[in-house]
């Protein structure tokens, strides 16, 4: 392993919010070089860099036999284990079968993605898990057409690459909004047009959007995973507007709206896993982007550490403290 990534996602975990068997390691955003493939593999071959999708389809489900596989509900990757049902570090799991948290990890071939050569082992790892997240939620799952409006609320990894999408996609205009000013000036240096200050109620803050985006944004990125800023999002659209929800709640959270404006508005809601991604095909070519400039996510990691800091930088996510902390091995 090169680099692995802190997603709000392992907090999740760490924090008892999702139920996940137990003993496990963490770490789902991550990128290495192969050193050594099983008998019959062909891709990836030894010495390649990867960057490691935590997202196997299963090859059966409805889903995946539509060609959805981001929806997989039976992805191995669920089980947290290699596909034969073994563990890789003797009965301790590998969190979504790749395990990133580790100096060295057992992986399914096929969440091994090959890399172009030339990009970052930081940006590789961030390729896995919030660049496709949120990269994907605009211009895949959304599919932002160009010229709408657009506003990310919650601005870590996720959110950013919400921005940097709609910023591709060629949105007219970009509102970030996040409780951390910090967040705020890192939004503008990726493309965010505008930025508000979520520090009042969300009364307040939904009349701002409003004010700014000429009634409403056309899409909300819900990028925090709380029911608050979900009921945020859906509040503020305008006649025909769509919510985007990416973050994702601890479970069993449940959030509510007025449903005669929604109806009668012809407002939508979508719910968007994985940025709808095809590793095989999105991470080498978010990786071209990232080479050609038009993703700037080494921006993004704005802290390099140690595995040993992993529970520091754990407090500081909880804080709101950083964009993407990345473990360097
Ligand atoms: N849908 C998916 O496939 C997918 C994939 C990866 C991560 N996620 C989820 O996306 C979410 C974000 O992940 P991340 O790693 O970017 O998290 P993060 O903790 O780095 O970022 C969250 C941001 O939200 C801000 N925030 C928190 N509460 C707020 C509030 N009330 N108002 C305004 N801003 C607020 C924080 O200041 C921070 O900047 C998590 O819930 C994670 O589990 C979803
Ligand atoms: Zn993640
Ligand atoms: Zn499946």
């Amino acid at each position: 392993m090169l680099a692995s990534g802190v997603c709000h996602s392992d907090l999740h975990v760490r924090d008892g919010e999702w139920d996940r068997p137990t003993p496990i390691v963490m770490g789902h955003e991550g990128a290495g070089i192969v050193e050594a493939v099983g008998p019959g593999v062909e891709s990836p071959r030894v010495g390649e860099m990867v960057a490691l999708a935590w997202l196997i389809p299963c090859g059966v489900c409805r889903s995946c036999r539509r060609g959805r596989t981001w929806e997989c509900p039976d992805s191995p990757s669920y089980r947290h284990t290699l596909l034969d049902g073994e563990t890789a570090f003797r009965g301790v799991r590998s969190y979504c079968a790749i395990a990133t948290m580790a100096e060295a990890s057992v992986v399914p071939a096929d969440a091994a993605i090959p890399l172009p050569e030339g990009v970052d082992p930081g940006a590789a790892a961030l390729i896995g898990c919030c660049v496709t997240t949120g990269v994907g939620a605009v211009m895949k799952t959304a599919a932002v057409p160009a010229g709408s409006t657009v506003a990310v609320i919650g601005l870590g990894g996720v959110g950013l690459s919400c921005v940097m999408g709609a910023v591709v996609a060629g949105a007219s205009r970009i509102v970030a909004i996040d409780r951390v000013p910090a967040k705020l000036d890192a939004a503008r240096g990726v493309g965010a047009t505008d930025t508000l200050l979520a520090d009042g109620d969300a009364t307040s803050t939904v009349a701002a959007l409003r004010d700014m985006t000429d009634g409403g944004p056309d899409f909300v990125f819900e990028a925090i995973g709380r029911p608050s800023t979900v009921e945020l999002a859906i509040a503020a659209l305008p006649v025909g507007g769509t919510a985007v929800l990416v973050g994702m709640t601890p479970v069993g959270e449940r959030a509510a709206f007025e449903v005669y404006p929604f109806v009668d508005g012809a407002r939508r809601i979508i719910g968007s896993n994985y940025g709808s991604a095809e590793p095989a095909i999105d991470f080498p070519r978010y990786a071209g982007w990232v080479l050609d400039g038009r993703l700037p996510v080494d921006s993004l990691i704005d802290r390099r550490i140690g595995l040993d800091d992993v529970e520091d930088a754990f407090q500081q996510m909880r804080e709101g403290r950083f964009v993407r902390q990345v473990i360097e091995f």
